[in-house]
């Protein structure tokens, strides 16, 4: 029998990229999402065609009856992110994402899936990393600590910490696998991310070309390589919960390098204007890969030269309209 799979988010960046992958995988796959930001787009009508789609906000419960069925695997990527978002609103950060965790392991409770995925990121970890409870490459197993909770980007680190307790809470009933995302990229991520900023404003032509914090280093994981793991983490067998780093540790680049590798994609040359990073971001991030080299034999397989190149092209098809203004 065809597995059957939820998928949460479904209409954003990571969700349709997983659902496309499982289609044609030969899965039934349900996408759930409030299109708060996923994108009612050509690529999201390509994948209805062979995959159910249901509009429901997660800040409420999910209504008996409008999700029918049973699911092998539930894969639970519905939040508000972005920096720009949890520094506008933090309150709305914490309490969407919070919510929709909430809601949905109440759904999953009456219907027992076999597997709970759950979209964690990196930004776990930063307060470890930057009180140096750990050291480069971060692993999983650093204590959750919020350093600066001021800071009002720390809602959305706040909110994937409780998400994470509460999914471990229920791994008597579950297989539950989390993953952290490291800097995933790809085609229609949006355009609120590094990657798509730089390749707009390099299509655009524009000069001086503004850098914030040249020095600062990412390790970016093609959005191929995120999917394979995180299909792979969540059909894994083990009752025992897995909590595993997502990305791609063989090519950690500084932002300036970034730049200059776009920019020479689009083939302009304008000048640079540095300045300083943007509040709270952190120097460096890096993921230690070994549990998933270990229950998977992962390895990253998209080089950064051939993702972003990949990625440019898309960008250069899809360019930005009024609509996707308003922080996609
Ligand atoms: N892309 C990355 O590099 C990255 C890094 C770390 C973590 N993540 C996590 O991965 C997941 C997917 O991220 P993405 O980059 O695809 O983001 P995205 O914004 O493209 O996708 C999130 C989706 O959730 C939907 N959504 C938001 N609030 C909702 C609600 N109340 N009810 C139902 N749906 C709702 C949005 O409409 C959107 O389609 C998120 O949980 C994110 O925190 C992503």
């Amino acid at each position: 029998m065809a597995e059957r799979v939820l998928i949460t988010g479904g209409a954003g960046f990571v969700g349709l990229h997983l659902a496309r992958r499982l289609v044609r995988d030969g899965a039934e796959v349900v996408l759930l999402d409030d299109f708060s930001r996923g994108r009612a787009d050509a690529d999201l009508d390509e994948v209805r065609r062979r995959a159910e789609v249901i509009a429901h906000d997660l800040t409420t419960p999910i209504p008996d009856g409008s999700v029918r069925g049973d699911f092998d695997a539930v894969y639970h990527l519905a939040a508000v992110v972005g920096v720009r978002r949890s520094n506008e609103n933090p309150g709305h950060v914490l309490r969407t994402n919070m919510l929709a965790t909430l809601h949905l392991l109440d759904w999953c409770a009456a219907r027992s899936p076999g597997a709970l995925f759950l979209s964690s990121t990196s930004e776990v970890a930063d307060g470890a990393m930057r009180t140096g409870l750990s050291t480069f490459p971060s692993p999983e197993g650093v204590p959750f600590v919020l350093a600066d909770p001021r800071a009002p980007r720390s809602s959305y680190a706040l909110s994937k910490i409780v998400s994470e307790t509460l999914f471990l809470q229920r791994s008597s009933q579950f297989r539950i696998r989390i993953g952290r995302y490291h800097n995933i990229y790809g085609p229609r991520m949006g355009y609120s991310h590094v990657i798509p900023e730089f390749i707009e404003r390099a299509l655009s032509g524009a000069d001086p070309f503004a850098i914030h914090g040249d020095a600062q280093t990412r390790a970016f994981c093609h959005i191929d390589d995120a999917v394979e793991a995180t299909i792979g983490l969540t059909r894994l067998g083990t009752a025992d919960p897995v909590v595993a780093n997502i990305g791609n540790d063989k090519e950690e680049i500084k932002i300036r390098d970034l730049a200059n590798r776009v920019l020479a994609l689009a083939g302009v040359r304008p000048e640079l204007a540095i300045s300083d990073p943007p509040a709270g971001s952190p120097d460096r991030r890096l993921p230690e890969l070994s549990v998933l080299r270990r229950t998977l034999g992962y390895e990253p397989k998209v080089d950064l030269d051939t993702g972003l190149r990949a990625t440019f092209d898309w960008y250069a098809r899809h360019r930005r309209t009024d609509a996707d203004r308003d922080g996609r």
